[in-house]
């Protein structure tokens, strides 16, 4: 049973007196994304509630999320508030996240979970995969201090959410052998909605208030949103994406072997598309 949350950092000890403004609104397009961030993650309670009702009366996986899982995603979702707080003083970020989870509690929905308890573990392995892979792009890429100390602690805690997802994949996968084909079906699910829903929701929000210029033609707005987009693709951590992804196939080493090089390679080439 796991024990009541020890988080491995703590917002409170960020030393947000190194913040480097000019640094940071040195590339617009980034914070927009790291704003985006911020409302997803501070809208992970209603996320939470959806998972433990979707595991009700397993009670080692209802209280892993209540206490660790759920405390660890909301102190990301303060983490990246505070620091748009520092980045754009003038920005109204209550008011904006205020907004955003008015549209985002009505797409947040138990109907969007796999109804096979093992896939959804499967499922939230992807999700994992996506912002473990976000925050160490983001690592790499930002030149200023704090924002680079936070993504390494939100980066690490997204691993050690994929170990936790993962190992309780396998224990279902146990019970309900789903099979492989059924889990690269929920894998692929998955992997389309974190692009399209979520990631829009969140950056309409952002420009509503910061650039309202974005969202005043469908062009402009997917304008916006594909130079947001293609930044993180450029900088994905390829590798490190397919092997997670690869993982709950548990495919034979060789095949996992043979298949990790291309595919990898292949996402390197769409991210320069
Ligand atoms: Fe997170
Ligand atoms: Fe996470």
């Amino acid at each position: 049973m796991p024990q009541p949350a020890t988080p491995s950092w703590q917002l409170e000890n960020i030393d947000f007196s190194r913040f480097d403004a000019d640094k940071a609104r040195a590339d617009e397009d980034l914070l927009c994304l790291i704003c985006a961030s911020s409302f997803i993650e501070s809208g992970s309670d209603l996320y939470t509630r959806n998972l433990v009702t979707h595991y009700q009366g397993d009670e080692e996986v209802q209280s892993w999320l209540r206490e660790h899982w759920e405390p660890e995603e909301l102190q990301h979702g303060r983490a990246l508030a505070t620091y748009m707080c520092h980045a754009w003083p003038g920005f109204d970020w209550d008011r904006a996240f205020a907004d955003f989870m008015d549209e985002y509690r009505t797409v947040c929905t138990t109907e969007q979970l796999e109804s096979r308890r093992g896939l959804e573990m499967a499922a939230r392995c992807v999700v994992e995969t996506g912002t473990a892979s976000l925050y160490r792009a983001i690592h790499e890429l930002t030149q200023e201090p704090v924002l680079k100390e936070l993504t390494g602690n939100i980066k690490r805690d997204e691993v050690g959410h994929y170990s936790h997802f993962y190992r309780y994949f396998l224990t279902y996968e146990d019970r309900e052998h789903n099979g492989r084909w059924r889990v690269l079906g929920a894998l692929l699910r998955r992997l389309r909605e974190i692009r399209n829903e979520d990631g829009d929701i969140a950056l309409r929000h952002v420009f509503a208030w910061r650039h309202p210029e974005y969202n005043a033609d469908p062009q402009t707005f997917r304008q916006a949103c594909e130079r947001i987009y293609a930044l993180v693709r450029r900088n994905l951590p390829a590798e490190m994406a397919v092997k997670m992804l690869l993982k709950p196939l548990r495919l034979p080493p060789r095949l996992h072997h043979g298949l990790q090089t291309p595919l990898t390679r292949l996402s390197e080439r769409l991210a320069l598309r």
